[in-house]
């Protein structure tokens, strides 16, 4: 039987603003369109490896309000194991979302019932957690939940994956635990505390120093440039982002983080994962809304069938020896 992808992370409610541009500060703008979908980093990424057809649970708190009861509605009915979904006392946590023309965003959360996601409540997930094959985690949740996380991952020898989202500082012990670290631009400029210039080379040095900090493996996620991946074993690549027409960008590193998981674990190569994930995310930035865009397994093969990639072939991208 596979081993499940195991995500411990947000579930929250995003209320989405649609505008011809994201308003400057102090700025009142007219908007286009108002709609409610599923969101959080956490739950956006147990659905789309769920409707990517991989076995899923997820981990995570929702509030004992209306939301909290259409949040998990809508995970299990994407098929994602909601067992260890605890319904706690308070508010669900929501996002307030506006996008632009372009697939532009900007994301005020609030946590709520993602903010009492205690280590306790991990250990109560203990049946679960060991049984992973995957672990996926975000910074929607509090910073000693993932720290507990980690070392429980350390300890049982499962690989975790973190997706540094929203962007902050983190301790290096908890870097030295991560099996992959997938920040993007801004990610990676708050955990480095350092600016890098625009660019191959700037990412290059970016992803080298974070395998200083002691991660094992790198993924820089770069948007419409595509992502790079460096690992312990000096090798570097670029992988494009496929080009596609872009109506909203929310959620495009979660689609991203699941599809690479899923590609692992299926026993593709790093490139293969990264290129499939890339596709994932690609699908997702042309629909709107979090959830509503992930794509389903069959939508993904027609895609990299459309796009010329089959998997016989391991297309070849810059390598560089670091
Ligand atoms: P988000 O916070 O919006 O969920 P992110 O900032 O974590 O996303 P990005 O680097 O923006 O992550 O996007 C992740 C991946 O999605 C990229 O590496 C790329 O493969 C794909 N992607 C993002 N934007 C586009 C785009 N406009 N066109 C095609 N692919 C895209
Ligand atoms: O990554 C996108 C997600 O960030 C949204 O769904 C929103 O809920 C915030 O968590």
């Amino acid at each position: 039987m596979r081993k499940p992808i195991v995500v411990v992370g947000s579930i929250n409610l995003d209320l989405v603003v649609g505008a011809d541009r994201i308003p400057q500060v102090g700025e009142t703008i007219i908007g286009n369109s108002f709609n409610t979908f599923y969101g959080g980093k956490g739950a956006n990424q147990a659905v789309a490896a769920a409707k990517l057809g991989y076995p899923v649970s997820m981990v995570g708190n929702v509030g004992n309000d209306a939301f909290g009861t259409q949040l998990r509605d809508g995970l299990e009915n994407a098929g994602v194991d909601t067992t260890y979904v605890n319904t706690v006392e308070g508010a669900s946590g929501v996002a307030l979302i506006t996008t632009g023309r372009r697939g532009e965003n900007n994301i005020v959360v609030v946590p709520g019932a993602n903010g009492q996601l205690t280590p306790k409540l991990l250990e109560k997930a203990a049946t679960i957690l060991e049984r992973a094959g995957f672990l996926l985690a975000q910074l929607e949740i509090p910073l000693e939940t993932v720290d507990y996380l980690a070392q429980f991952a350390e300890r049982h020898d499962i690989p975790l994956m973190l997706d540094p989202a929203p962007a902050r500082e983190l301790p290096t012990a908890l870097l030295r635990r991560l099996t992959w670290i997938t920040p993007n631009e801004t990610e990676t400029l708050e955990l480095l505390k350092t600016n890098f210039e625009n660019g191959d080379q700037g990412s290059y040095a970016a992803a080298e120093r974070l395998l200083d900090c002691g991660v094992k493996n790198v993924l820089l996620k770069l948007g419409s440039r595509g992502c790079l991946i460096a690992q312990g074993t000096l090798v570097k690549e670029r992988i494009p982002a496929f080009s596609v027409d872009a109506v909203d960008t929310t959620a495009a590193g979660d689609a991203f983080n699941a599809g690479f998981a899923v590609g692992l674990m299926r026993g593709s190569t790093v490139v293969r994962s990264a290129i499939f994930a890339s596709a994932v995310a690609a699908i997702s930035v042309t629909r709107p809304g979090a959830q509503p865009s992930m794509p389903t397994g069959n939508e993904v093969d027609r895609f990299l069938e459309q796009h010329s990639i089959t998997t016989a072939q391991e297309p070849s991208y810059t390598r560089q020896a670091r």
